[in-house]
């Protein structure tokens, strides 16, 4: 499954770096390419020159090559990397990810990295019981970094308990068991997204309506069609559209949204709503173009009906619902109060940033679910986040 995968393994300056050599023949076994960054203490453990015969490439540690004075581009390195794994992961390394810190190249790259990370703690007996390094790692694994818990056994100093690295074979395995194509809940399930905003009339030609472009529900849809399974759209006024696959239902209003996806709901499995719905309309919209005669215009606005809230108020046990929050303080208290007010299996949090959000072709997005897991992802491209979601809620909503 590793085949033609872009790996980049970081190294840390500890004992266990001895047999990193061993990962490298491991994934160039199963044909990976392979990039391997030493931090400087890393290179009091291992050697360069090992890593760079047996990965094919130069190992690298600094921001320039000594030799050509070439740059080694941290955010080139992140884009390239299908993951990135740091083992041995020190304590120091480990704090300097949880803080942001990057004042060498692996932890640069760590910080521009698009794609899943890989730690595997290796420390000291009693350094790696400490408060501080577990709630440093808990920090990590609730930002989406996948740990492999360090073992029990013979340390370098003597001692004998908790902090051994796991062996190469087992970091080989959770690359190549993330990578395995794994058992779709999705196939021949029928999913109803919603995507879009909605227009709300005030005359013939004029409407209050927002920024959302429909890309993020289109992106899911057209996802969950190459997973198997059957997916009806009902999306608001957007000039994008689906694959043809995908069963199209467009609406204006959230009154017809809501009239589509009552109609929808009933033989779905599940309801996905990522449609910015206009939270209220223009109480009686004139039925002719309005006169800009007077000098001032006064609109009645009432409250929309809460589509989401409707339908997962009436989801039978066999049905999901998911709703998505766009929060711009308190986002995580939100999204969670959001969770629990609308009956929701989870809700996708995403933030409006310069690259996430309505107009954004990234985005960037955190996952709570009804039984209190947190997945964050980086910043990818929408239907990269769009596989990134569905692989999650696989995991979490079946
Ligand atoms: O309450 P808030 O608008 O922040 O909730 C956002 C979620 O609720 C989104 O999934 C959105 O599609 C849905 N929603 C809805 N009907 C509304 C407003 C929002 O279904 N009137």
């Amino acid at each position: 499954m590793l085949n033609s995968k872009n790996i980049i393994i970081g190294v840390t300056g500890g004992i266990a770096a001895y047999k990193i050599p061993l990962l490298v023949r491991l994934l160039k076994k199963a044909g990976a390419q392979v990039q391997v960054i030493c931090t400087p203490a890393a290179l009091q453990f291992v050697t360069a020159e090992t890593l760079t015969v047996l990965s094919e490439n130069p190992c690298i540690t600094e921001f320039f090559q000594p030799e050509t004075g070439a740059w080694n581009h941290h955010v080139n390195l992140g884009l390239w990397a299908d993951a990135l794994i740091i083992a041995p992961c020190g304590s120091n390394t480990i704090a300097k990810m949880t803080t942001g810190q990057c004042d060498n190249l692996l932890l640069t790259t760590y910080l521009s990295a698009r794609c899943p990370v890989w730690i595997a703690p290796a420390m000291d007996l009693d350094m790696y019981q400490q408060a501080a390094v577990k709630d440093n790692l808990n920090t990590l694994q609730n930002r989406g970094v996948h740990i492999i818990p360090a073992e029990t056994g013979e340390l370098a100093s003597g001692l004998l308990g908790e902090g051994r690295m796991a062996e190469p074979e087992k970091l080989f395995a959770a690359l190549d068991d993330y990578f395995a194509p794994k058992p779709s809940h999705w196939n021949n399930k029928h999913i109803l997204i919603t995507a879009g905003p909605t227009f709300e009339a005030i005359d013939p030609v004029r409407f209050i309506g927002n920024h959302s472009t429909g890309q993020m529900g289109i992106s899911i849809a057209n996802a969950l069609i190459d997973l198997g399974a059957k997916v009806t759209l009902v999306l608001g006024p957007s000039s994008l559209k689906p694959r043809k696959e995908v069963k199209l239902i467009s609406v204006i209003s959230a009154k017809s949204m809501l009239e589509a996806c009552e109609i929808e709901f009933e033989h779905a499995d599940g309801l996905i709503m990522s449609a910015a719905v206009a939270d209220y309309r223009p109480d009686t919209p004139s039925p002719e173009k309005i006169k800009k005669s007077e000098p001032e215009l006064t609109l009645k606005l009432v409250k929309n009906p809460d589509i989401l809230h409707t339908l997962s108020h009436k989801k039978k046990s066999t049905q999901f619902t998911v709703g998505f929050a766009l929060e711009t303080e308190h986002p995580e208290k939100y999204a969670v109060e959001k969770l629990k007010r609308k009956n929701l299996d989870a809700v996708i949090l995403n933030v409006v940033s310069e690259n996430s959000g309505f107009k954004s072709n990234t985005n960037k997005i955190t996952i709570f679910d009804k039984k209190n897991r947190i997945f964050e992802s980086s910043v990818q491209s929408k239907d990269q986040i769009a596989v990134i979601l569905l692989n999650t809620l696989n995991d979490w909503l079946f």
